[in-house]
């Protein structure tokens, strides 16, 4: 592999972060550029100048193709999804949102933006309402792959049991059905330029603006909370924060922090939770527990398991409570963390001498309560 002189790199890097805003180690840059010295017969001040040219524009978008870190899955950051779920998506009903306006800025292969879809169909049902994604990427590659739609079959292993029949699995291979694709649409978008449109409902930019400049992320962010609609709500990765960014407001429902656009509908004060800024729309500023009232049985309907612990924990406080019953087929988000918090309820239950049930009829859900050995009414 070619060796390339601090000059050469510290010009590719510059070209790189104006070009799409990222910031990489050297080393990175090296051994990639290198790499196309090698495949294109060039040394570092010839590669640089190709670059720099008019004519190095497709090489300049080839390098950052090299560059750019595309790691992602299905259901990445569960937690968030919940969050989608339980807070976003019925606040999106209560407000008579019927055509909500989702952005995934940096779909990388299409799994965050698919994942999307999957949750939005499950929690907002057509033909009342229909969500539309727009799934941006810079790079051409990942959003040729995005719209195959296709992936191995171990792409499903981080897909929570309910949401399987979002697939077609066929020759190791695992196809996200056309009614879940058809609310994506996906789009070559630079984060580095103008947003792709405005009113956005929801924004997910999750794992991307890390590896942006300092200064190139706050520009990223400002345009992203700009393409906002008042009140939309603004998820990044789990690793990055943003509280730093003006425009957008911190919001406690339950157990979510939301990142809310302030601006829009003012909340009444019974609404919002004390250190709240006044700004938060109503519809997304309410906390979602309902008053427990003291009765003798009680159904829970879960949607998904952090919902779940904290429903089953309230439930099992009311007074004189003698039969607790759990709708299973309603969760969205079955996996591991719901089996241990039903196990833990079942210990709760039994302790206080609560008869807990759990009621399911889906094939789908009765299989996953089978699998965690829950099969047998109370767990
Ligand atoms: C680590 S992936 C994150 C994928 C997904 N959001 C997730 O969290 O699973 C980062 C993606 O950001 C994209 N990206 C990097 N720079 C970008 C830019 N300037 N504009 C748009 N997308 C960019 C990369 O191509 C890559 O696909």
């Amino acid at each position: 592999m070619a060796l390339v002189s601090p000059e050469v790199l510290s010009g590719l890097a510059r070209l790189v972060r104006g070009f799409a805003g990222l910031e990489l180690p050297a080393w990175v840059v090296e051994s990639k550029a290198g790499a196309r010295m090698t495949a294109l017969s060039l040394d570092g001040p010839g590669y640089l100048s190709l670059v720099e040219s008019g004519r190095g524009a497709s090489e300049l978008g080839r390098l950052v193709e090299a560059l750019r870190v595309g790691e992602t899955r299905f259901f990445r950051h569960k937690g968030q999804l919940d969050a989608v779920l339980e807070v976003v998506a019925p606040r999106w009903r209560e407000a008579g949102t019927q055509r909500p306006k989702v952005w995934s800025a940096g779909c990388a292969t299409g799994e965050e933006p698919y994942t999307l879809a999957m949750v939005l169909a499950r929690a907002l049902p057509a033909p009342a309402y229909r969500a539309s994604i727009l799934a941006t990427d810079v790079s051409e590659e990942a959003l040729a792959t995005a719209s195959r739609r296709r992936y191995p079959a171990e792409a499903l292993a981080h897909v929570p049991p309910p949401f399987l029949d979002s697939f077609v699995v066929s020759e190791g291979e695992a196809e996200v059905r056309r009614e879940i694709a058809g609310a994506v649409r996906f789009e070559r978008h630079n984060l580095a330029s103008a947003p792709p449109g405005r009113g956005f409902h929801l924004v997910f930019c999750r794992n991307v603006l890390i590896y942006f400049e300092p200064e190139e992320r706050r520009r990223a962010l400002e345009r992203i909370v700009d393409a906002l609609a008042p009140g939309g709500a603004l998820f990044l990765g789990y690793s990055e924060t943003l509280r730093d960014v003006a425009g957008l407001a911190p919001v406690q429902v339950g157990a979510h922090t939301l990142w809310l656009r302030s601006g829009g509908e003012p909340p009444s004060s019974r609404d919002v939770p004390r250190d709240a800024p006044a700004s938060v729309p109503r519809s997304l500023a309410r906390p979602s527990a309902p008053v427990a009232a003291p009765r003798t049985s009680r159904t829970v309907r879960a949607s998904a398991a952090s919902a779940l612990s904290r429903e089953l924990s309230e439930a099992l406080k009311s007074e004189g409570l003698e039969v607790l019953t759990v709708e299973l087929d309603a969760a969205e988000l079955l996996d591991d963390d719901a089996a241990v918090v039903l196990r833990r309820a079942g210990a709760a239950a039994r302790a206080s001498g609560v008869d807990l049930r759990l009621v399911a009829g889906r094939e789908v859900t009765l299989r996953w309560l089978r699998r965690h050995g829950l099969g047998g009414g109370a767990p």
